[in-house]
């Protein structure tokens, strides 16, 4: 069989390992591997290259991806589909690994609709918001960038009597939000999925420093949008010098952390074991429990998440 592995929409630390295990075990299995450049918008334009070993050696320990990815807004409009199904047409390309997230399932899911593709989806993602899927790859890395940089902050806060506002990453979705505050000790912590009124805390919290609390942490989920908010809220009503910091796009680099690798691996090699096998066309695979399965890439995209309960029964946040 001819396989392609390319990478699409937000990239996430452990892509390069699933990418050089996609090549090294599609030759272990006797099957021609081809690396797609660019993601969607590489697909539309040709960038396809039959795969060596030399292209995904020394590339384990590295973040980003080095087959690159893209958001593509051209891959919405159907001659740019049908020129990416030409594509693969010409190198008989008959399975497609695609390591994203939602927004470029739910575009595989629409190329699937339009024409007869076989492929499957890994999970790839640092804001873990896939529906049926308990983790996505690069998370860990992610949450061990947020904890090395919180740590970092708790230090200066503490020593200044100050509040820190920290802004993280995660779309629509607060696993980050909440699996930082949790393993951080934050005092506030606002997620998309929950409501949350300050003036409700406000009492506890003024208490709290009455009592000789000298800082405070509030983790800030981007979905919220209430930064700004909750940094104006905490020099005017809790009366603290705040600062805010908005971690931004660096969650989303750096070396992959040994999970993340073995994670892309084992997707991988679930994922080309899947189109090897079965004739079961566009699956998602999927990880719970500490199993792999797959599912349906229609079930994928028209569930959505949900935080976990117990994450949030977790929270230690004061309320
Ligand atoms: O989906 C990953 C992610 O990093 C989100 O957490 C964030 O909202 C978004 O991508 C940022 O996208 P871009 O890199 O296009 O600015």
């Amino acid at each position: 069989m001819a396989l392609a592995v390319m990478c699409s929409g937000g990239d996430a630390p452990g892509m390069n390992a699933a990418v050089k295990k996609f090549v090294d075990y599609a030759f272990d299995k006797g099957e021609e591997p081809y690396l797609v450049f660019d993601g969607l918008e590489g697909l539309i334009d040709g960038k396809i290259k039959k795969a060596e070993h030399k292209d995904v050696a020394g590339i384990l320990h590295r973040g980003g991806s080095i087959i690159r990815s893209s958001r593509s807004k051209r891959f919405f409009e159907y001659t740019y589909r049908q020129q990416a199904y030409e594509n693969l047409k010409k190198y008989n390309i008959n399975g497609l690994v695609v390591l994203g997230g939602d927004g470029s399932f739910r575009a595989m899911d629409r190329f699937s609709e339009d024409f007869p593709i076989n492929f499957v989806g890994i999970p790839t993602t640092i804001d873990n918001d896939i529906y049926g899927t308990e983790y996505c790859l690069g998370v860990d890395t992610a949450l061990n960038t947020i904890r090395d940089a919180l740590d970092k902050i708790y230090d200066t806060a503490s020593t200044f009597n100050r509040a820190f506002v920290v802004e993280v990453m995660g779309r629509e979705c607060g696993y980050l939000a909440a699996i930082s505050a949790i393993s951080s000790g934050a005092e506030i912590c606002l997620i998309p999925e929950v409501d949350f009124v300050l003036p409700t805390i406000e009492e506890k919290l003024l208490r709290e420093i009455e009592n000789g609390r000298r800082y405070v942490l509030a983790i800030v989920a981007e979905g919220t949008k209430m930064t700004g908010e909750v940094a104006k809220w905490l020099e005017n009503r809790i009366g603290m010098d705040t600062r805010v910091t908005i971690l931004g796009h660096i969650q989303r680099g750096g070396v992959p952390t040994t999970f993340d690798r073995m994670m892309g691996f084992e997707f991988t090699v679930h994922a080309i074991d899947h189109l090897c096998r079965s004739k079961e066309m566009n699956k998602v695979v999927v990880w719970n429990k500490g199993e792999f399965g797959l599912l349906d890439i229609d079930t994928v995209v028209s569930n959505k998440n949900q935080v976990n309960p117990h994450h949030l029964a977790m929270l230690n946040v004061l309320d």
